[in-house]
């Protein structure tokens, strides 16, 4: 068995930003609303022309960069989506093509917010059992294109962008402690009304807007979320003590400020991106690992402490010694 090592990661916002005021132009809404309720301040927007595989193309190559690899390094892209160029194929492929790749394998994810620790978990179990040996793992959306730019209730939360990680496989004994120690996913289906697109090509044969009901999203996430981290904790005989960093899914300050509580977790071990990125679905892990550690915040050998829930509803954790 090999261990799946963090060799680097990369981001990619789009340049175009909507502040909360740009917002209370075009629905009934306010900076202060948002900002309270939320902590986002602004969100990035993609460009007309840009998809999400230029966005997550864009995120890969410092990716790589920052690992010291080449494309052709990489046997494997794990892409998660929720907002994919097209139906088919699959946008890790427009991705593989684009980065002049002619072998290996590239198939998307889609576990909406949790798309990114779904995709950290496959990518490191084909890894694991020796399927693949490097591995590029991009969380990539432009939610953009499916709000309802007329629902005040959900169109000031999302925002796009995306990431990227290269993991690499390595013997116990290369790896020396470090790499993905556990990952911990779950979904149930019987809630799959609290957060959906009223779309698809199978049902409506249209594209859909997304849909939500904000408080029992909330109810839910607040509780997964508290329960997957201590989940993890346990399987791993460890304490809050034991965590450096909790990088969560970017929803809602408050759903952070929450996990954080129960955790003991202080506030300064959280790293939180909300306020200018709002949520990006699956990007938003990343894109906050890609921030903590150009910052210098994240440093090789902490352990990191990721959870995300979404639509599905999906939730799920990892724990990576960095
Ligand atoms: O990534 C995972 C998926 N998403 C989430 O995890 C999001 C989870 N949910 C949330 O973050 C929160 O529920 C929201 C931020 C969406 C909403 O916050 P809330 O504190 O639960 O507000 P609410 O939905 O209970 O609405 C309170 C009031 C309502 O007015 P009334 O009925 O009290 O008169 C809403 O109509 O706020 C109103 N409202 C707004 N007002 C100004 C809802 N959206 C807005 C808005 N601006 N944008």
């Amino acid at each position: 068995m090999f261990r799946s090592v963090v060799l680097g990661c990369g981001a990619y916002l789009p340049s175009k930003t909507l502040t909360n005021t740009d917002l209370a132009k075009m629905v009934d809404t306010s900076d202060d609303w948002i900002a309270q309720r939320t902590g986002i301040h602004e969100r990035h927007i993609a460009a007309d022309n840009e998809t999400t595989s230029d966005l997550a193309l864009a995120a890969a190559r410092p990716a790589l960069e920052a690992s010291g690899l080449d494309a052709r390094d990489i046997d494997l892209i794990v892409l998660a989506t929720t907002t994919p160029d097209r139906t088919f194929p699959a946008t890790a492929v427009r991705v593989q093509k684009s980065l002049g790749m002619e072998s290996g394998a590239a198939f998307d994810i889609q576990a909406v917010c949790s798309g990114f620790v779904y995709a950290l978990a496959v990518a490191d179990n084909f890894l694991r059992v020796g399927q693949a040996k490097r591995a590029l793992v991009i969380g990539a959306e432009t939610f953009s294109r499916i709000l309802d730019w007329t629902d005040r209730g959900t169109c000031v939360l999302f925002g796009d962008g995306a990431g990227a990680v290269v993991l690499e496989a390595k013997s116990e004994a290369e790896a020396a402690g470090r790499g993905i120690i556990s990952t911990h996913l779950h979904s149930d289906g019987r809630f799959q009304d609290i957060l959906y697109v009223d779309g698809g090509p199978s049902s409506t044969g249209t594209v859909g807007k997304l849909r939500m009901n904000g408080k029992e999203v909330f109810r839910h996430a607040v509780q997964r979320l508290s329960d997957v981290v201590e989940e993890t904790l346990k399987a791993n005989n460890l304490t809050s003590d034991d965590i450096d960093w909790l990088v969560p899914h970017q929803a809602n300050q408050r759903i952070i400020d929450s996990t954080a509580r129960k955790l003991g977790l202080p506030i300064e071990r959280v790293v939180s991106t909300i306020s200018r990125h709002g949520n990006t679905s699956a990007a938003s892990i990343p894109l906050a690992l890609a921030e903590a550690v150009g910052d210098g915040r994240i440093k090789k050998g902490d352990l990191i402490l990721t959870e995300a829930m979404g639509g599905g509803l999906t939730w799920g954790s990892a724990l990576i010694r960095w």
